[in-house]
């Protein structure tokens, strides 16, 4: 079974990528389960009940988030009953929503999801690497395929954690910096992996945001209020063929112009 992961949707032109294109590059690249993250999906920030059931339709059987959960107003809500968006498991136990969840494949095989946030930049309320051991013993319990989604900025955390879990998910897939590693490996132990997946949005920029105004803001250092750029729109991800017993055979990259 291959599974698709989505790397972070950015914006309009990041959530429009995803649903003139998805459908097709699934039927193209044989994917039998898609995961996306949708973080960035509303204008740059966060993700709304609306555009996460527009992701649903265009495709993703999961949804994952990041730092951005709780930008919206009324997505808290939406989220504590979503059954396939999940959000970073180790932020507030009062926090709604949940960090895992099982979906099936199209060929009925169930997959498990699990979303981590990065201790380093990042408002984790607990330890990645102590919430993770728990996590995935929940998640195979349930499922032989286990996908990670390491919500991140520091490579190194990125790289620990996906040796920390090598042999025991199918695959540890950094999110968050936007910009697509050259690692896709299957490390020793069959677990795929890559330190950041990219972006799915508009290249033409920084990290999505209008260059024009991220750079301002860098220059000057005073408050300017970014919009996504529209140039260059790509889906970026990997793909990672599975075993048939929940390790992997091969991680390559996605990167797909939608013009
Ligand atoms: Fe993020």
């Amino acid at each position: 079974m291959r599974v698709l992961f989505v790397a972070d949707v950015f914006g309009a032109p990041g959530r429009r990528a995803v649903e003139e294109r998805l459908p097709r590059l699934r039927e193209e690249l044989d994917v039998g389960f898609c995961v996306v993250n949708g973080e960035n999906a509303a204008d740059g920030r966060g993700l709304t009940a609306k555009l996460a059931e527009r992701i649903l339709a265009a495709g993703a059987d999961v949804i994952t988030l990041g730092n951005h959960v709780w930008a919206r107003s009324g997505f808290d809500s939406y989220l504590a009953r979503a059954e396939r968006v999940i959000r970073p498991a180790n932020l507030s136990t009062s926090s709604p929503g949940r960090g895992l969840t099982v979906a099936a494949a199209t060929d009925g095989t169930p997959v498990a999801v699990v979303n981590l946030l990065g201790s380093l930049f990042m408002d984790a309320a607990a330890s990645p690497f102590d919430a993770v051991e728990a996590l995935v013993e929940a998640a195979r319990a349930q499922a032989d395929v286990v996908i990670v989604d390491f919500h991140a900025e520091a490579t190194s955390e990125k790289v620990a954690l996906a040796r920390i879990l090598d042999g025991r998910v199918t695959a540890v897939i950094g999110t968050h910096t936007h910009v697509q590693t050259a690692d896709a490996r299957v490390q020793r132990g069959g677990t795929a992996a890559i330190t950041d997946a990219g972006m799915t949005g508009p290249h033409d920029s920084v990290i999505g945001v209008e260059a024009e105004l991220a750079i301002r803001r860098l220059r000057t250092g005073m408050p300017v209020r970014f919009h996504p750029a529209e140039g260059g729109v790509r889906i970026e991800g990997v793909i990672v063929a599975g075993d048939g017993g929940g390790l992997a055979t091969a991680c390559e990259p996605v990167r797909v112009n939608v013009p």
